[in-house]
């Protein structure tokens, strides 16, 4: 890949630089500025309504931001469409997952899989054992990616079946099919059993070690914390503080933020 820095030089993989989002008149976000480097994994808290999901909207391009601008890895992409900012390696996961429910596991994978530019054209103009080789390789990076979410024993299952813990994986899988190099989660844990909790942890801890950069939205401070080095808490759609982990948790504003009560 073309780099346009010098070598060394520590240009970050995902810049927002004061960017807001409206809706209807009303600043869901309101000028929020930070940056993420290559590998690195960001945790962002914030209370109900705090324009966390709006901001992760805005930089994986469900929502257009009304000011400011985002660049991935060097490249101004505020006005692309989400399938271009996936193909540039930067996903998301919802809030509440949006699986095809009629779908088992492995084939809402498999639809997740990147779609070429003019698919009709290009699948009428590869040959046959061309088409199958690429069918062969997306079940094979698929067998790999249930195998490594413990996805396995329900592969075969509809989505609609699932518990609301298997459907944050399957989440988490949809993506990783896309082979992203940054993944935005939007309460992963949010509505998991605690054993699925660590399990989703751990596999987030793994991916990061692979090379993959996060940002996490999260309430629950502390289990942020044990995530995350790096912070960030929102609230009315501002960045209430930034930076180390601990010192945004002993941070008097957040403090009063979360009403006297970190958890
Ligand atoms: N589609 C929308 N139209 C109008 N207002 C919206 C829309 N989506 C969100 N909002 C408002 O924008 C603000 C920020 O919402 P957002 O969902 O980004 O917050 P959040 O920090 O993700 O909250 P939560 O922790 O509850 O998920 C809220 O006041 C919300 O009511
Ligand atoms: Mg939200």
């Amino acid at each position: 890949m073309s780099h346009p820095h010098a070598p060394g030089a520590t240009e970050p993989l995902l810049a927002v630089d004061r960017v807001s989002c409206v809706y209807d008149g009303f600043k869901a976000v309101d000028t929020v500025s930070f940056t993420l480097q290559p590998r690195e994994m960001l945790g962002i808290a914030g209370t109900n309504g705090a324009g966390k999901s709006t901001l992760f909207a805005a930089i994986a391009g469900q929502q257009t931001a009304s000011a400011g601008t985002i660049a991935f890895a060097g490249q101004l992409i505020s006005r692309l469409e989400p399938y271009q900012r996936a193909r540039l390696g930067l996903v998301r996961t919802f809030q509440v997952p949006r699986e095809f429910k009629s779908l088992t596991v492995r084939e809402n994978l498999l639809a997740s899989a990147p779609n070429f530019e003019g698919e009709q054209l290009f699948a009428a103009l590869m040959n046959t054992r061309a088409r199958q080789a690429r069918e062969q390789d997306l079940n094979a990076k698929a067998d790999e990616i249930l195998t490594f979410l413990n996805l396995t024993k329900v592969c075969d299952v509809p989505a609609r079946n699932l518990s609301g813990g298997q459907k944050k994986l399957v989440e988490l899988g949809r993506v990783l099919m896309l082979e992203p190099r940054c993944i935005l989660l939007d309460e992963p844990f949010a509505g998991v059993n605690p054993v699925l909790v660590e399990q989703l942890s751990e596999h987030i801890v793994a991916l990061n070690q692979k090379g993959i950069a996060f940002v996490v939205i999260e309430h629950h401070l502390q289990a942020l914390k044990a995530l995350t080095k790096r912070l960030i808490v929102m609230d009315r759609g501002l960045i209430l503080a930034q930076g180390d982990s601990q010192t945004v948790l002993d941070d008097p504003r957040v403090q009063v933020a979360y009403m006297g009560g970190v958890t």
